[in-house]
């Protein structure tokens, strides 16, 4: 079989620590944002609401991302599994409330560092390298409620010494890391990332742009402060990337999806990987009303430390029409939109669509030139198991297939991809309706939406059609 994806491709899978590991309030861990965000399918509007201010309120909502699925003590049997799928490497991200519970402590929270160092240990004892993103929506909570969220500069300084901490214990040992999961996401939904509320500056530009212009000045200092530690780290962006589509050949169509796809897709990596920012930001900041306070000294960090290479989550595209005021929405796309009427949506109404990841990889490595990772992407199923807990989900085997063959594709154009790792490789918490019944995994877990259940792993299809493809380098996709 023709070999299609180079030798060394790191195929693997993604979680995120607030979506698995539970044990939220165990051995000194503090509270996190995403703790005090309710689960359930109103969770984002809860979440955007004019009054919601992380407050937590058991009597009204459910919590699920507090006992996730108990990665916090089954982490062995869950990396065990990873590694018989073949698992290269595993992309995982640390929360920072378990090494300083509230952001603003002198001294870390030692039984937190030592939890990672069995993971990051049991991962290596396995073959398998750790891939970690420092802050994946998750955020001390105290930083968010006494500090305003990622807006307050102050906040800069509280990251610099969480990374420096986790970069001096691990980086000797852990050589790809990732600043922001899903930096630019803010552009849409600034509450995950930036820690926002209506109530602290949501909505309000001014804030979202001083909320990016620190996280930028955030992520130089911990690049800087990875090269310093071991030149070998290799520490990337992480953003979202949606091929952006114009509905059709109408010149103000094409214009909005330019600039969509300029102020969306790109305005964060053209500072992380470019070192400044781009021509049009000036003309956006105008638009919007924003003037932003950069202290001197921060442009010239930002153009000495740029990231090594740029990972992106691709879970659909979008399409633009802003001709026709009637045209049907694409439901349930975070993104927002219009419906595309050549592709299939998902259950959650996620457009599918695999030549959009062969584009995004074409539009990245233009722009950028840099090796690119894909560390997020699949399909949110509901799976149905039988009395013996077999799931048969062909449908999540089809969807990856089409989107592997595309990035197969898109090496054959030419662009640098350095590997892959499919979303919630084992179920977890949805982000976006903090329910378990939104699936991506290989592996099952027996928990439904209240945490209820065994809570034991079964091997889906999936599983060992993944194996397959891991043991081949890609090559066998049957
Ligand atoms: C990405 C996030 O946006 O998409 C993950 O980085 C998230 O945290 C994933 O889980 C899938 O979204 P959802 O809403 O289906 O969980």
């Amino acid at each position: 079989m023709k070999e299609r994806f180079p030798q060394g491709f790191m195929w693997g899978g993604a979680t995120a620590a607030n979506q698995v590991e539970g044990a939220w309030d165990e051995d000194g861990k503090g509270p996190s944002i995403v703790d005090a965000i309710p689960g359930g399918k109103a969770r984002l509007s809860i979440v955007a609401s004019p009054e919601f201010d992380f407050t937590i309120d058991s009597d009204r909502y459910t919590y699920p991302n507090h006992k996730g699925i108990d990665h916090y003590h089954r982490f062995r049997e869950d990396i065990a599994l990873f590694a018989e799928m073949g698992f290269k490497c595993y992309r995982f991200s640390i929360a920072w409330t378990r090494i300083y519970p509230t952001g603003v402590e002198s001294e870390p929270n030692e039984a937190g560092l030592a939890h990672y160092d069995e993971v990051i240990d049991t991962c290596i004892a396995h073959g398998i390298a750790p891939v970690i993103t420092l802050s994946h929506y998750e955020m001390p909570l105290h930083l968010a409620t006494a500090f305003g969220g990622w807006k307050n500069r102050d906040v800069i300084g509280h990251f610099e010494r969480y990374a420096r901490t986790v970069l001096t214990r691990y980086g000797h040992k852990v050589k790809y890391w990732m600043t922001f999961n899903e930096i630019n996401s803010a552009a849409h939904f600034p509450m995950m990332s930036q820690s926002l509320t209506v109530k602290t500056g949501a909505l309000d530009p001014q804030a979202k742009y001083q909320a990016w212009h620190n996280q930028f000045v955030a992520s130089s200092l911990a690049v800087k402060i990875a090269h310093e530690t071991d030149p070998q780290i290799q520490m990337g962006c992480m953003i979202l990337f949606a091929t952006t589509y114009a509905y059709d050949c109408h010149p103000v169509n094409q214009l909005a999806t330019l600039k969509e796809t300029q102020a969306f897709n790109f305005y964060c990596a053209d500072v992380q990987v470019g070192g400044k920012y781009p021509y049009y930001a000036r003309r956006l900041w105008q638009s919007l009303g924003v003037t932003l306070d950069i202290q001197p000294g921060d442009m010239e960090l930002i153009a000495a430390h740029r990231v090594d290479y740029i990972g992106f989550s691709y879970y659909m595209s979008t399409t633009l029409n802003k001709t026709d005021p009637k045209a049907d929405a694409a439901q349930g796309n975070l993104l927002g939109g219009t419906r595309n009427p050549f592709l299939e949506a998902s259950d959650w109404g996620w457009e599918i669509d695999p030549t959009g990841l062969r584009i995004a990889l074409n539009q990245l490595y233009d722009r950028y030139q840099k090796p690119l990772f894909i560390v997020e992407n699949g399909l949110g199923a509901v799976d149905k198991p039988d009395e013996n807990f077999t799931i048969n989900d062909d449908y999540r085997i089809n969807y990856l297939r089409q989107h592997i063959e595309a990035m197969a594709d898109a090496l054959e154009d030419g662009v640098e991809l350095m590997g892959y790792t499919p979303w919630g490789c084992i179920d977890l918490v949805s982000m976006s309706t903090g329910e378990m019944s939104k699936r991506y995994g290989f592996i099952y877990v027996d928990l439904d939406d209240t945490i209820s259940g065994t809570g034991n792993r079964y091997k889906k299809k999936s599983f060992s059609w993944y194996q397959k493809v891991i043991a081949s380098n890609g090559s066998d996709l049957r």
